[in-house]
């Protein structure tokens, strides 16, 4: 059976444009959160995204309206009973997600797929806090979800073959181009990215450059369209650590030392554009 209905846990950054992409591709999407508040903030979100698109022709005014009718804002876990794949994008936290997925166990049918968002938290462990390890697969979208058009589809060691070819066809189909990578940590994304962004921050504190000095080599030394620190500050600080400390922790490889300037801003609550602040300022 293919999927025509996605259940996506979490409305925040990457939930709601996982949820946004969906719809847009047709597909009903029930959206889950906590609070009737972070659904709203969620929804709005996807509703000025999709006005962009109406304004940038790229979608006509009545798509966007029958989009929006597609998506199903709910904070009862068992509105997704009817979900042929369930997407989770909450907290990076494995107690979080195995909980998450453990919730919604009792709800789902058999045959529904669960995916998780993570950026670094293995496959193979959430999966086998699950009823369904063959059913289970990470599916790892980028920030903004609506611009990135990478997905990473990472198998875990028990996801079966035709687990991991549905996930694929989810993403192509949502317009993404997926990449098979195995459960490795940090997967390929991350394991690469990660580190130039901790050198950056050990750059900044050594004093090697200031932060605007290190930014601008990568864009205009490299072409990347943002300095590793301002795209630390996209991602959220706190998030770049927890992913470091994975590296390191898994690798054991001294290689991975997080940066303790990145420790320190995150204990200051310095975690980016999020909090207003990072290695940037940001206008409240
Ligand atoms: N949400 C939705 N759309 C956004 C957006 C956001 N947060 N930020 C920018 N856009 C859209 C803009 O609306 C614009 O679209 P239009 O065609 O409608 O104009 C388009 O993106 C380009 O934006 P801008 O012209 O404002 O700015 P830009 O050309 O500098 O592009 C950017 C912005 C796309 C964010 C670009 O700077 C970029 O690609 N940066 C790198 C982002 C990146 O590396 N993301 C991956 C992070 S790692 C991750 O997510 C995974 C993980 O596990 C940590």
């Amino acid at each position: 059976m293919e999927t025509k209905t996605v259940g996506v846990m979490g409305a925040g950054t990457m939930g709601h444009g996982i949820a946004q992409v969906l719809i847009r591709s047709g597909y009903t999407v029930f959206l889950h959160d906590l609070s009737q508040q972070l659904l709203d903030s969620g929804a709005g979100r996807i509703a000025k995204g999709l006005n962009r698109d109406v304004e940038k022709n790229r979608l006509t005014a009545e798509e966007r309206e029958k989009a929006l009718t597609r998506l199903k804002p709910t904070t009862v876990a068992a509105d997704l009973a009817s979900a042929d794949f369930i997407i989770e994008a909450v907290t990076e936290k494995f107690d979080v997600k195995a909980g998450v997925f453990r919730s919604l166990e009792p709800h789902c049918r058999p045959e529904t797929i669960f995916a998780s968002n993570t950026s670094s938290i293995s496959i193979t462990r959430l999966a086998a806090a699950t009823e369904r390890p063959d059913r289970f697969i990470g599916l790892h979208f980028f920030n903004p979800v609506p611009v990135m058009k990478l997905v990473e589809v990472v198998p875990g060691l028990q996801t079966s073959p035709e687990t991991a070819d549905k996930a694929v066809r989810l993403a192509e189909s949502a317009g993404k181009t997926p990449v098979r990578v195995n459960d490795s940590p940090g997967f390929i994304s991350n394991r690469l990215l990660m580190p130039m962004i901790n050198e950056a921050a050990y750059c900044l504190m050594e004093s090697v450059a200031d932060a605007k000095g290190i930014d601008d080599v990568m864009k205009l030394g490299m072409n990347h369209p943002m300095g590793p620190l301002e795209l630390a500050d996209l991602i959220g600080l706190d998030v770049c650590l927890d992913i470091m400390k994975v590296l390191y922790e898994s690798f054991r490889d001294s290689k991975y030392r997080p940066c303790p300037l990145l420790e320190k801003m995150v204990s200051a609550g310095r975690l980016g554009r999020k909090t207003g602040r990072g290695f940037y300022e940001y206008a409240k």
